[in-house]
């Protein structure tokens, strides 16, 4: 039985651990749900969910054999981020890869260590998902398209085929990607947003048709 604890906080954290309860208790998966890492609610719970301890305990617990999902997320910040997941210290091969059951993975499809797949999302052939990215609910991802590390792909969003999505792109909410464009590092796509051209990199682009919006550094409404 693998025990996975789950970096993050109220939002992705605790939205992937009740996906990984529900898909022991209902689909018999061996994995145990231990509980969530947190700088800020160490010894406290967090959505009925045991914050274990903060992020500089990782270490001993990868010690006593437990695996880990990072899911610190952010729009602007994304370096940051993944300096606390770089700070983490652990192995790559104690980052749990988890797929719930209800998600469809084309067999020839790449998922690397870290990575979440959630119920009903879709990752079509051929496409390549980096170390830690978090594939949310419902998101649709087409084939032979290439996601980089560290990105976020929010619920119900659409990334077309042949498309790449370099590191710590972060994506919101119903937005589409039109086939063959590339998202560069760090950017990221406001909700519902339909993206038709390249976006460079670090830029928020929102709209339909998607247009430059603000640096992602810039502050934003979340
Ligand atoms: C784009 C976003 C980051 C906000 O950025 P912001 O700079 O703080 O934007 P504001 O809310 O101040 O709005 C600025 C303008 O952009 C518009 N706008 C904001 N988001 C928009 C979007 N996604 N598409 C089109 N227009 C948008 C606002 O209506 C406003 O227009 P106005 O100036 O004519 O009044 C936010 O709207 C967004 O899309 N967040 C993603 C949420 C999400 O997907 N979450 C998933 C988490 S699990």
């Amino acid at each position: 039985m693998d025990k996975v604890i789950v970096v993050g906080g109220p939002g992705p954290a605790v939205s992937i651990g009740n996906a990984i309860v529900q898909a022991r208790r209902t689909h018999g998966n061996n994995v145990a749900f231990a509980g969530i890492l947190n700088d800020d609610m160490a010894g406290k719970e967090i959505n009925g969910f045991s914050v274990l301890g903060g992020l500089s305990d990782a270490p001993a617990f990868e010690r006593e054999g437990y695996k880990f999902i990072f899911t610190i997320y952010k729009i602007g910040g994304q370096p940051q981020r993944i300096r606390l997941f770089d700070n983490l210290g652990v192995a790559e091969n104690s980052l749990y890869t988890f797929v719930h059951p209800m998600a469809y993975v084309a067999p020839d499809a790449e998922l690397a260590p870290g990575v979440v797949v959630m119920p009903h999302a879709n990752i079509s052939h051929g496409t390549k998902i980096g170390l830690g990215s978090l594939i949310m609910s419902n998101a649709y991802i087409g084939h032979d398209t290439q996601v980089g590390k560290h990105c976020f792909i929010a619920a119900t969003s659409c990334t077309g085929s042949y498309v790449s999505v370099e590191d710590g792109v972060w994506i919101g909410f119903n937005a589409t990607i039109r086939g063959r464009q590339k998202i560069g590092r760090y950017a990221a796509v406001g909700i519902g947003s339909v993206v038709v051209s390249d976006i460079p990199e670090e830029e928020l682009w929102i709209g339909n048709p998607a247009r430059y919006h603000k640096k992602v550094t810039d502050p934003i409404r979340y």
